[in-house]
């Protein structure tokens, strides 16, 4: 099972790919479209799930995913078709950093997905480069509620304390306009059902070949969490504004 195969099992009860629960994503969401009429973006859609429920909300809002994750854009296209909202949604198998558009968008969303594009910065440069003017940014990304052991920087990666991850945002011509830190009952939430989904699946396909090797892998992701970054990984996902005059 590769690892897109395994993330789609890990998800399937927490279709927000971000330690974000329904009422933060609905916030944010309703603080991003002002009007209602949006074209929108989602730079590292996954399964769609942002994309979807801004479809929900707004009848005359258009939406364009990029992903590339087969597994990922199938959920989003069956998803759309459920939900009715398949010919407002145009989704792209591309690599987020490549993808171009004729016309630029009023919403760009990046959760989760600034690997994509190197880091936090890099991700906002490449957001500004889709946005209409006056257009809003909604990114989420991690950021160290403590100092991180050594282990949990190898596992996770580079990311700053919240203040200068803000800062850093600030200083490179972006003013928030809504923002939200996850909870602990959302970090500790997602986590849970990531690893619970992943086992789950383990527990319930006893004779698929792949079943030990998932159920191992829940369990080692699992006491990663717990033992590794628990206790100082944080996420914070902001509704951004180009500051006027950058
Ligand atoms: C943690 S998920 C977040 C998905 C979604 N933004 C959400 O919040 O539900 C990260 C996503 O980034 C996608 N991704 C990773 N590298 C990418 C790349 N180079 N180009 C496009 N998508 C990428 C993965 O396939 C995955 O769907």
């Amino acid at each position: 099972m590769n690892r897109e195969q395994i993330s789609e099992i890990a998800h399937s009860n927490h279709p927000i790919k971000a330690p974000l629960d329904d009422e933060s994503v609905r916030r944010l969401l309703d603080r991003a479209l002002p009007r209602g009429d949006e074209r929108v973006l989602d730079l590292g859609c996954g399964s769609g799930e942002w994309l979807l429920r801004a479809l929900a909300a707004e009848p005359l809002v258009r939406a364009e995913g990029v992903d590339i994750s087969p597994e990922g854009l199938a959920l989003a296209g069956k998803a759309a078709r459920e939900r009715g909202v398949e010919e407002r949604l145009t989704l792209h198998r591309t690599e987020a950093a490549a993808f171009t558009s004729p016309h630029p968008f009023d919403l760009v969303l990046s959760v989760g997905s600034t690997h994509a594009f190197g880091g936090l910065l890099p991700t906002l440069a490449a957001a500004r480069a889709h946005l209409a003017p006056g257009g809003r940014v909604i990114i989420g990304d991690g950021f160290w509620e403590r100092t991180p052991s050594p282990e949990a920087v190898d596992m996770l990666g580079e990311f700053a304390d919240l203040a200068t991850t803000v800062d850093r945002i600030a200083a490179d011509g972006w003013t928030p306009v809504e923002g939200h830190v996850s909870s602990r009952a959302e970090l500790d939430a997602y986590e849970w059902s990531n690893w619970g989904s992943l086992a789950s699946w383990a527990l319930d396909h006893p004779d698929d070949p792949d079943s030990s090797q998932v159920l191992a892998t829940a369990g080692t992701r699992r006491s990663e969490w717990l033992r590794t970054y628990r206790e100082t990984w944080g996420f914070v996902t902001l509704v951004l504004r180009r500051t006027p005059g950058r």
